[in-house]
């Protein structure tokens, strides 16, 4: 008969990937990249590679006063971003406003209605309601772009569904919720997706930064490439001869190229979501599910006799109680200290657990966490091979990156082993906000406004 610690394994080793499979999953995604730039293949392919309209980074000479959107997860914020000529950096002062489920799940009119607001009250805030500044919108969810400022929205993603906004124009639905307002006035100049923002914020420091992660409540990835190799381009074909691609790989899987890969418990989260059969990418890797996978594992060990004497709890039981941050305090914790784990146990109404039981928690955070790692580390390595620089730096974003103490380390170990290129991640602190505003001051310089 198997140990207990065999059991355990049996559980968590369809979660250890080794290089062989991390290749062959880089393999696969590059397969889909080359059919979503390609024209015919592109209707077919689940990673849209959707071509933005951002086609140069700052070039240093950008000034003046914006205003910058983020929407994309739990939280909206609105900045004041003033970028100086020259500087390594911007100022900015910014407001974080929660964004109830209700609004979120309610209707289109509503969210943007709420938006606006907020807006009024920080402009207030900031006495520059009078100022009619140029705004730049970082709207994090897959828009099909016909232009800088016009993007219509193909999909809902994380928890986000209100009601009237699919197939619109997203930048449409934000001037007419300002002007119905009428006690201020903006000029909406650019809607950028957070990974392309990310991207532009960090290439103010280093000129090298051509891809934007995201590895937060949701997961992405953009980077420029040649205009040669996207067929899906519709705009210009003059110089520079490239664009900024949002690969939306959330998205990979969804024709079943990660079936053999999915743990039952990744069917599991992906059976009660609000986007069943969707984002599947996005569902093995992200902040929004890592915790609920956590707690699905841990309840089968509670079933199988192996953790907390097989005893759960009615929070244990309840979906969305084992929160993705006690992920990472978990894994943060000192060997041989225990306390912090323990008091999250207790607060789930584990107060049997025992020490052993702490440690296969720690096991199974682990696991979890280093599975999102190596898959995204496949996905960046996949990017880095197709553009087969001999340098080239990352500009992260997204609170699992930020807040998980292990996952740049083993990001760092597992791309420099899946590559040939120099690679840097550079953490942006703020990215998609203030490259929002980077994108906007671009377009104005291009246009000779500022
Ligand atoms: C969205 C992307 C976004 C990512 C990270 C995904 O769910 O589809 O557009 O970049 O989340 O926020």
């Amino acid at each position: 008969m198997a140990s207990k610690e065999e059991k355990i394994d049996l559980i968590l080793r369809p979660f250890r990937y080794d290089n062989d499979r991390l290749n062959d999953i880089m393999g696969r995604l590059h397969k889909e990249m080359e059919k979503g730039l390609k024209k015919e293949t592109n209707p077919e392919a689940t990673v849209k590679m959707l071509a933005t309209y951002v086609r140069a980074v700052p070039d240093g000479t950008e000034s003046g006063d914006f205003l910058a959107l983020d929407l994309g997860g739990s939280n909206f914020r609105v900045l004041h971003v003033h970028i100086e000529k020259g500087a390594k950096d911007v100022r900015l002062q910014s407001d974080s406003y929660a964004i109830p489920e209700s609004i979120m799940t309610g209707s289109g009119e509503q969210l943007f209605d709420y938006i606006a607001d907020c807006m009024g009250k920080f402009l207030e805030k900031i006495e520059m309601k009078d100022k009619k500044m140029a705004l730049g919108f970082t709207f994090s969810f897959p828009c099909k772009q016909q232009g800088l400022d016009c993007a219509s929205l193909i999909k809902w993603t994380k928890g986000f569904s209100a009601a009237g906004v699919e197939g619109e124009d997203v930048v449409r639905l934000l001037r007419d919720a300002i002007k119905r307002r009428g006690d201020f006035d903006t000029d909406v100049v650019a809607v950028v997706n957070d990974t392309v923002g990310t991207m532009m914020a960090c290439g103010l420091a280093d000129h090298d930064c051509l891809i934007g992660l995201i590895v937060g409540t949701g997961s992405n990835a953009c980077y420029m490439e040649k205009l040669d190799n996207v067929e899906i381009w519709e705009g210009d074909r003059g110089e520079p001869n490239q664009v900024v691609v949002n690969m939306e790989w959330g998205a990979f899987g969804e024709d079943g190229a990660l079936d053999d890969l999915r743990t039952a418990y990744d069917r599991e989260i992906d059976e009660h979501s609000i986007n069943k059969g969707q984002q599947i990418y996005e569902k093995m890797i992200s902040g929004m599910y890592m915790g609920e996978l956590v707690r699905l594992v841990l309840l089968e060990m509670t079933k199988q006799m192996l953790v907390f004497g097989g005893r759960t709890s009615p929070d244990l039981e309840t979906p969305g109680t084992f929160l993705t941050k006690y992920v990472s305090e978990i894994e943060e914790e000192p060997i041989g200290d225990m306390g912090p784990t323990m008091k999250i146990l207790h607060s789930l109404g584990l107060k049997h657990a025992t020490e052993t039981d702490c440690g296969t928690v720690r096991e199974v955070c682990r696991a979890v966490s280093t599975r999102a790692a190596h898959l995204v580390s496949a996905g960046i390595s996949a990017i880095v091979n197709k553009m087969g620089r001999e340098r080239v730096a990352v500009g992260v974003d997204g609170s699992v990156y930020k807040y998980h103490p292990h996952f740049k380390e083993l990001m760092t170990q597992t791309i420099d082993k899946l590559t040939h290129s120099d690679v840097k991640l550079m953490l942006s602190e703020d990215g998609s906000g203030k490259g929002a505003a980077l994108v906007t001051a671009v377009a104005c310089r291009l246009a000779g406004n500022s």
